[in-house]
């Protein structure tokens, strides 16, 4: 077995073990990034593309921004509509921030760059990737890769593999707790290459289901609707997608549609998560190894951002003072604002969805709470808040 050494071993080369390395190469804390997928691969997925304003200062303190702030696009609010019925979340009018409309995509092939052009080693297409010892001041982990099979030796491990990773799994069911809600439906995404149907990003609970209007640029448009968890991309030809999307939509909005051939179509499951504690030894878990949430709020990828903001502080702390009290609170100070941003996209989700076996009282329910967010000055600043990202508190 060949072996190698670092400070902290990374497990996943998404946006949380990327900017990770990142923030700690900037303070000389030396890290290697093992990824089981191809770099092609990683770089092709398309997810997220809403960032709240600390994730751009994060990337900006990361000194990765420079392209975010060439060709992504400020927003400064998007729109909440109910059968029709409009109000918009005037984001920096409530909080003095923007969000930033930035593809996650993107932001993944510009960390990967600059963390191949400072030579930071990121092992991609690994198999059998394998936390060891992660109790002992020693951690390892393994994996194999050609036919060889290697061992790093390093003082921390983070496990930013996402929810179907392993790390997370080195954590004993005994010491680890874990809560969920899976939700019955699934959101049908694609992406067309025609100017969005609107300005700003449009929420829209509809009585034939939720439908989302999003983008990644003035020319590129990403489309939501909610769908069943039974069906598949093949039963949704583009024309049925148009169709469904502007009756959600409703006539007024629908009438700017531009459609085409999309070039990009999947679905993906709603649920939420947490796994508890976020840390276990010398392992530390970060982003969606550790928790979920509903894609609603657009919290996801700034939730792994957050988490390894606070992560690098944590070990620069250790690293650099001998201090360890942030590593040892680790958990807890992600905890505390991860179960708010669990709240937040809890009640987006309950809000804007229509579920199989609602009653007529829980429909009711969701045109209050939108009427009320219409009505209410506190509530739109409630939804505002949280939307453009609660503080670090740390
Ligand atoms: P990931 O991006 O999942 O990265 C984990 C990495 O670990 C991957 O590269 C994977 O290959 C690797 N890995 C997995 N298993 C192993 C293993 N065994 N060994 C080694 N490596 C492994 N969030 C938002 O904030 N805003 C949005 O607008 C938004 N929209 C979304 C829309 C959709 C359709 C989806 C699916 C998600 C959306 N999200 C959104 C969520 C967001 O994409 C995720 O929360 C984000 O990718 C989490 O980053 P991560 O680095 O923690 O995990
Ligand atoms: C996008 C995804 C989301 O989940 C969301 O809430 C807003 C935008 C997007 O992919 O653009």
């Amino acid at each position: 077995m060949k072996s190698k050494k670092t400070q902290v071993c990374i497990i996943g080369s998404g946006p949380a073990g990327l900017l990770l390395s990142q923030l700690l190469h900037n303070e000389g804390i030396s890290s290697i990034i093992i990824d089981r997928q191809s770099r092609e691969r990683i770089e092709a997925r398309v997810r997220a593309g809403v960032l709240e304003w600390g994730s751009v200062e994060a990337l900006d303190e990361a000194g990765i921004g420079a392209r975010m702030h060439k060709e992504g696009i400020p927003h400064a609010g998007f729109d909440l509509a109910f059968n029709g019925d409009k109000h918009r979340i005037d984001i920096k009018g409530h909080t003095g921030k923007d969000v930033m409309i930035y593809g996650q995509t993107e932001l993944t092939i510009d960390l990967i760059a600059k963390r191949l052009e400072q030579g930071c080693e990121i092992i991609f297409s690994a198999d059998d990737v394998q936390p060891i010892d992660v109790k002992s001041s020693s951690p390892k982990v393994r994996y194999s890769r050609g036919g060889e099979s290697y061992e790093i030796e390093c003082d921390h491990i983070a496990g930013c593999d996402g929810f179907h990773g392993v790390a997370r799994s080195a954590i004993p069911d005994a010491v680890m707790k874990t809560f969920e809600r899976v939700y019955p439906f699934g959101w049908l995404g694609l992406l067309v290459e025609k100017p969005p149907v609107s300005e700003e990003l449009i929420y829209a609970n509809h009585e034939r289901g939720f439908a989302l209007s999003s983008m990644r640029s003035e020319t590129r448009s990403r489309y939501y609707i909610q769908c069943s968890l039974n069906d598949k991309v093949e039963d949704w030809s583009d024309q049925r997608f148009w169709d469904e999307f502007s009756l959600r939509m409703g006539p007024e909005i629908a009438s700017n549609l531009k459609t085409g051939a999309s070039f990009e179509k999947s679905i993906a499951p709603l649920r939420s998560f947490v796994a508890e504690p976020m840390r276990y030894g010398n392992l530390y878990l970060a982003g969606d190894a550790a928790h979920i949430v509903p894609p609603t709020g657009a919290k996801g990828l700034n939730l792994a951002i957050a988490d390894v903001r606070i992560l690098s502080r944590a070990l620069v702390e250790h690293y650099k003072k001998n201090n360890n009290d942030y590593l040892e609170r680790y958990s807890e100070i992600c905890l505390k604002r991860v179960w708010k941003v669990e709240r937040f996209s809890w009640f987006m989700s309950m809000m804007l969805h229509q579920f199989p076996d609602m009653s007529a009282f829980e429909k009711r329910m969701q045109r209050a709470e939108f009427d009320h967010i219409v009505g209410s000055e506190t509530a739109s600043r409630s939804v505002a808040e949280n939307y453009v990202g609660l503080p670090l508190e740390m």
